[in-house]
């Protein structure tokens, strides 16, 4: 019923405007006297301090978390970090051993992939932490220890609160990791975790933007596909843009990275094709952001209808921006806590607008209990 959509026509939309409380209580009580705590694990802090190499296997949308957290987990650690789908991760016969941390993510805990992927870094000795949004679930079952992601159930099929709560768990595990082998100082590490919790103030603002997604949403719904451009952890960013897309609105949609397109993509840009773009804080990554204004003027100047994301007050993208999409000012970590929050909005729009159900796309299942 519209009651149990909080009045919205889908429950998708309610699910994003869960996202700051889903990311407050993933958050909630992993930080005490200083220190992140982690405490729902059952690795010691001598295993954390041990660890040589990160792997992140996970599927779909949680894969994307992954992709986010590569960024911020090898910056804060210095360890090499992987991340892979659980689905070609199994079949390749990666380099494990005891020292090695998978952390395997996974909103239901029942992707059969996954759990594979799990089975089979067990037997390899590498110790697993999953994170997961379902108390009890077969992939944490059988892994090491676990971290929830507490985003509450999630109906729409299409993964949106949970994928926020996944980025905000996996930092938690890359700033435990820092904090535990020492690359960051207390104080240091005890900075990041207050910008994290400031993170769900900064995306109920990056929600203001609902209304305006919805009716550029509409205006694309006869469009007959969509490009993401994204650099850094803009780039995942892109790509899970694309995948919404494409999961709801049954629309051919891509995600490359920027510094890709003079490899090809930009031989797909013709007139009127919308592309969005994912820009940088032209504070935080200046070199980027300049990059991408170059790729907005050479797409723009090819007839492409550019939809950008940019930062609020980023006056320097206007000139290149058909449709502007404003997004407050965070660190650049955490940019695709809010970017990804418009991203998601569209392709809910796009597929209501051409009929479908938002909640219940065609094909897909919440959770993909075969291989
Ligand atoms: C399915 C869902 C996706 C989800 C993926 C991984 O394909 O439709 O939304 O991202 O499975 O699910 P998991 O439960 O492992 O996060």
């Amino acid at each position: 019923s519209a009651a149990e959509k909080g009045g919205h026509d889908y429950f998708m939309l309610k699910e994003i405007e869960e996202q700051p409380e889903a990311l407050a209580n993933t958050l909630r009580g992993h930080f005490a006297d200083g220190r992140i705590v982690l405490d729902e694990q059952r690795l010691a802090d001598q295993d954390l301090r041990d660890v040589d190499k990160v792997f992140v296997v996970a599927c779909g949308t949680a894969y994307h978390s992954g992709l986010v957290a590569k960024y911020a987990i090898e910056h804060w650690t210095r360890l090499p970090v992987e991340c892979e789908l659980a689905s070609e991760f199994r079949y390749r016969d990666p380099v494990l051993d005891r020292d090695t941390l998978v952390v395997a993510i996974s909103q239901s805990g029942e992707t059969a992939d996954t759990l594979e992927a799990v089975r089979h870094a067990r037997e390899q000795k590498a110790r697993v932490l999953a994170i997961c949004n379902t108390n009890g679930a077969q992939i944490p079952r059988e892994s090491d220890a676990v971290l929830y992601t507490h985003a509450g159930p999630e109906i729409g099929v299409a993964a949106t609160k949970t994928f926020l709560a996944q980025i905000a768990a996996n930092y938690l595990v890359g700033l435990a990791l820092a904090q535990a082998r020492g690359t960051k100082y207390p104080d240091e590490v005890a900075r990041e975790f207050r910008e994290l919790e400031a993170m769900p103030a900064a995306v109920q603002h990056a929600l203001g933007t609902v209304d305006q997604v919805r009716a550029l949403g509409r205006e694309l719904s006869d469009s007959k596909a969509v490009l993401f451009l994204g650099r850094h952890v803009g780039f995942p960013v892109a790509l899970e843009g694309a995948l919404k897309l494409k999961e709801l609105a049954y629309m051919h949609a891509e995600g490359f990275a920027a510094g890709e397109l003079k490899h090809g993509p930009i031989a797909l840009i013709e007139d009127q094709l919308p592309v969005v773009v994912v820009m940088p804080s032209p504070k935080g990554r200046a070199v980027l952001h300049s990059k991408l204004l170059s790729n907005i003027s050479e797409i723009q100047a090819r007839g492409a209808r550019t939809i950008v994301i940019a930062e609020e007050g980023d006056d320097t993208v206007k000139p290149f921006a058909d449709h502007l999409i404003e997004v407050p000012a965070v660190p650049t970590l955490l940019q695709p806590l809010v970017s990804s929050v418009p991203l998601q909005v569209l392709a809910a729009e796009i597929a209501r607008s051409r009929g479908y159900d938002v909640d219940k796309p065609r094909n897909l299942a919440k959770s993909v209990t075969v291989e």
